[in-house]
């Protein structure tokens, strides 16, 4: 199959509406990351979804929408907890997935059987316009294979997806950069299942108490069950082996250049790049845990790119912002820390 990459044109845009209206699937830019859609009303459509990434069928995907309307109008939830609603007030559309109990117009392919539905209403102009002409909500993972770090540019998409889906639209760099924050509010106590653009502390601002699921920023432990699907798989590891280090600047260079190699490299902030003597992956700004955010996956995507097989990385913080970076490099790094004193 050819794929092909289309810029977010009128004419393109109702296209590849149509095309996923039809049950075809097509990748598409979002204010977070690349997702790869199909009509989420097409238990078939979203199958091949699912084929495209090598995504586990347990797995189950956000659905998409344009206008809150289209809840009760596809019958996507059964009941919105007057939390839900309150969240969708602040922050849609947005960066926000909100879990509730699943309505009958869902599919079970995209629920993974589940009884609970992720909703997510993308402020991306192009995500709205695409689901706006394919008149029905899409069902969209991030558009990465299985296993790999989200796309955040239209080549990323096309270097995962190329010959496997028939379209992708580039609407250049996600604003973002890392996937939306997942809160669940299907049950009484909310939940915080992924950190993302919306912080902890913007959650709690509005419904109050936000509890953290264990998994957000702890390994897993063996047999504990996991609260969102998504947190059991194995996540993006590098082909190098990447080891987090929680030290200050100076011991962080200190200790990286006095293992100086060929093999080894460092993901760090922008502010080490001068004193480091190995090949250095700047992530962004020390402080600036926005555009940490933003920078991530391309950095270990470009990581990937090397021979490099030794990267020690800077551990984040993990408040505010920084949470949804030190949920991503934990997993990265399959939890290996080394702290200096
Ligand atoms: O920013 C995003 O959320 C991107 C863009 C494309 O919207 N999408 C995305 O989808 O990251 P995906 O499939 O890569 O991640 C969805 C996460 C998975 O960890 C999945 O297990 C979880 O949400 N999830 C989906 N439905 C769920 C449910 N009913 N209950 C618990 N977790 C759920
Ligand atoms: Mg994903």
């Amino acid at each position: 199959m050819e794929t092909k990459v289309l810029l977010p044109t009128k004419d393109n845009i109702k296209l590849v509406g149509e095309a996923l209206r039809n049950g075809n699937i097509a990748a598409l830019p979002t204010e977070t990351v690349y997702g790869l859609a199909a009509n989420a009303l097409n238990g078939s459509a979203v199958k091949a979804v699912f084929e495209a990434k090598g995504r586990p069928m347990d797995n189950p995907l956000i659905v998409h929408i344009s206008d809150f309307e289209q809840i009760e109008k596809f019958k996507l939830a059964r009941k919105i907890p007057e939390k839900a609603l309150r969240l969708a007030e602040k922050f849609w559309p947005g960066p926000l997935t909100v879990i509730v109990p699943k309505g009958e117009g869902v599919p079970d392919e995209v629920s993974a059987g589940l009884d609970t539905v992720a909703i997510r209403f993308p402020s991306h102009i192009v995500t709205q316009a695409v689901i706006t002409a394919a008149e029905c909500p899409l069902a969209a993972p991030s558009a990465n294979t299985s296993g790999r770090p989200s796309p955040t540019a239209a080549l990323h998409v096309l270097h995962d997806m190329n010959g496997k889906i028939p379209y992708i639209i580039d609407g250049g760099c996600c604003e973002v950069g890392v996937e939306s924050t997942v809160v669940t509010v299907a049950k009484e106590q909310p939940v915080l299942l992924r950190p993302g653009g919306i912080t902890l502390e913007q959650l709690i601002g509005v419904i109050g108490e936000v509890a953290v699921a264990d998994a957000v920023l702890n390994k897993m432990q063996e047999g504990q069950k996991a609260e969102s699907p998504g947190m059991k798989y194995k996540h993006y590891a590098p082909k190098a082996n990447l080891v987090l280090i929680k030290s200050t600047l100076d011991k962080y260079i200190d200790y990286v250049n006095s293992r100086k190699s060929s093999d080894v490299g460092a993901l760090c902030y922008d502010e080490d790049v001068p004193g480091l003597e190995v090949a250095a992956f700047p992530f962004g700004s020390r402080n600036d845990y926005v555009q940490q955010a933003n920078r991530l996956f391309d950095s270990l995507r470009k990581i990937d790119e090397t021979d490099l097989k030794l990267i020690y990385g800077r551990c984040p913080d993990t408040n505010g912002a920084a949470m949804a970076v030190y949920n991503r490099l934990i997993r990265a790094a399959g939890f290996e820390v080394i702290e200096l004193a």
